[in-house]
C-alpha cells in the first residue's frame, strides 16, 4: 500500500487579524491587486454613465444626461426616416385621380400594404378583419361585393372621409328608414304581409297569400328606397333586399324586428383622424378586397 505524503507548510509570513479560536488564526491576507482596480474602474464607470446617461428617476422622466440620449428619440427618428423615404409616393397618390389609382402599378404596390395595415388598426374592430374576420350584425363585410352605398373608388372613398350617418361631419351619407311598427306607420298585420313579401323576394320560405298582399305595401311604402324589385338604392344606402347578403339578418323575426324599430347604422368620418393619403390606401385596399367597381 502505497500512503501519500502529506507534507504540511508552515503558513508565510502573513499579518493575521488577530482573531483566535482554539489556536485558528484568521490571516489577513490583501486583496489581489488586479481585484483592487477592476472595483475602482466600476466605481468610475458608474459615476461617468450617471453623468452621461439618463439616470436618477425623477417623478415624471429621469435626468436627461449630459449626452441626451433617448430610445424615444431614436424611435421618432426612425419613423421619420420612413416617412421621409415614402414621402414621394404618399404625394403621388394624394395627387393621382382617383380612379387612377387602381390601374397603376406603382401607387397599389405601395397602397395595398399600407391600406391593409390602416384597416387593420382603424376598421377591422367594426368591419372584421376579412374572409376569416367575423363581424357584427349592422356592420358590412367589405371584403365582400355587395355595397351599400356604392363600390368604386370615388364611393368608397366619400364614404371613408365623411362617414355615415354620423353627427360630426355634415357631409356625412345620410338616410333614415322610417319605424313602421314604433310610429305606428304600418298595423301589426301589414308588417307581417310586407315581412312575407321581403321574404318571397329574397327566395326564402313564406306564406304566398300574406305576401301578395304585402307587395303592395311594399310598393307603396318600401320601393321609394329599396326599388320597385327591391333592389336597394345606392343614393340613399338601401341595401337590396333580393340577395342571401343581410346587414343585420334576412330571417323572419329580424326582418319583422327591422320593419319595425327601422335600423340606424352609424360609421364615424375619417377625415380629420386619418391623413389624405391613409384614407386613399385603405380605399385602395377596400377596393382591391371587395369587388370594387
Ligand atoms: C365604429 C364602427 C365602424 C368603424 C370603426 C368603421 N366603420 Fe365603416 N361602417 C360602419 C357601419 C355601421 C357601416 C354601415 C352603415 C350603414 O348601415 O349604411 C359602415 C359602412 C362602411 C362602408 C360602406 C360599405 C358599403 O357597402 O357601401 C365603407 C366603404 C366603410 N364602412 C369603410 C370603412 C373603413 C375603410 C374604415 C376604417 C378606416 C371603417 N369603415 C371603420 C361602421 C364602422
Ligand atoms: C326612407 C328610406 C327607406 C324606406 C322607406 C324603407 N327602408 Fe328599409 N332600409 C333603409 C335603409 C337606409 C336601410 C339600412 C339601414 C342601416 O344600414 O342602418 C334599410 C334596411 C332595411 C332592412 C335590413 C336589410 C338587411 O340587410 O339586414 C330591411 C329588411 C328593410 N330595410 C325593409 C324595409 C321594408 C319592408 C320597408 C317598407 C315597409 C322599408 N324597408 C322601407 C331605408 C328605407
Amino acid at each position: 500500500m502505497c500512503a501519500k505524503q502529506v507534507t504540511k507548510q508552515p503558513a508565510k509570513q502573513v499579518e493575521t487579524t488577530g482573531h483566535s479560536w482554539d489556536g485558528i488564526e484568521e490571516l489577513n491576507n490583501p486583496l489581489p491587486r488586479w481585484w483592487v482596480w477592476v472595483f475602482y474602474l466600476t466605481i468610475l464607470w458608474g459615476i461617468g454613465y450617471v453623468i452621461a446617461y439618463p439616470a436618477w428617476p425623477l417623478i415624471k422622466g429621469a435626468t436627461p444626461g449630459l449626452l441626451h440620449a433617448s430610445t424615444r428619440a431614436d424611435v421618432d427618428a426612425e419613423i421619420k426616416r420612413f416617412d421621409d423615404a415614402n414621402a414621394p409616393i404618399k404625394a403621388k397618390l394624394v395627387a393621382a385621380d382617383l380612379n387612377a389609382i387602381i390601374g397603376d402599378k406603382e401607387l397599389m404596390a405601395y397602397a395595398e400594404p399600407a391600406g391593409a395595415s390602416v384597416f387593420r388598426n382603424n376598421c377591422a374592430q367594426c368591419h372584421g378583419s376579412g374572409a376569416a374576420g367575423v363581424q357584427g350584425k349592422g356592420y358590412p363585410n367589405l371584403l365582400d361585393n355587395d355595397w351599400l352605398w356604392g363600390g368604386d373608388m370615388e364611393a368608397i372613398h366619400t364614404t371613408i372621409t365623411h362617414g355615415i350617418r354620423n353627427t360630426t361631419d355634415p357631409e356625412a351619407r345620410y338616410s333614415e328608414m322610417p319605424k313602421f311598427g314604433v310610429d305606428g306607420l304600418l298595423e301589426p298585420a301589414q308588417i307581417d304581409a310586407v315581412v312575407e313579401h321581403v321574404l318571397a323576394i329574397s327566395g326564402q320560405e313564406h306564406d304566398a297569400a300574406k305576401a301578395a298582399e304585402g307587395a303592395t305595401l311594399f310598393a307603396d311604402n318600401c320601393s321609394a328606397c329599396h326599388g320597385e324589385q327591391g333592389m336597394g338604392d345606392r343614393a340613399q344606402g338601401a341595401p337590396n333586399l333580393t340577395d342571401a347578403i343581410w346587414l343585420y339578418g334576412g330571417d323572419r323575426d329580424t326582418i319583422k324586428h327591422t320593419v319595425t324599430y327601422a335600423r340606424f347604422g352609424v360609421m364615424p368620418n375619417w377625415a380629420g383622424r386619418l391623413s389624405e393619403d391613409e384614407i386613399r390606401a385603405v380605399a385602395a385596399y377596400v377596393h382591391s378586397r371587395g369587388g370594387g367597381e
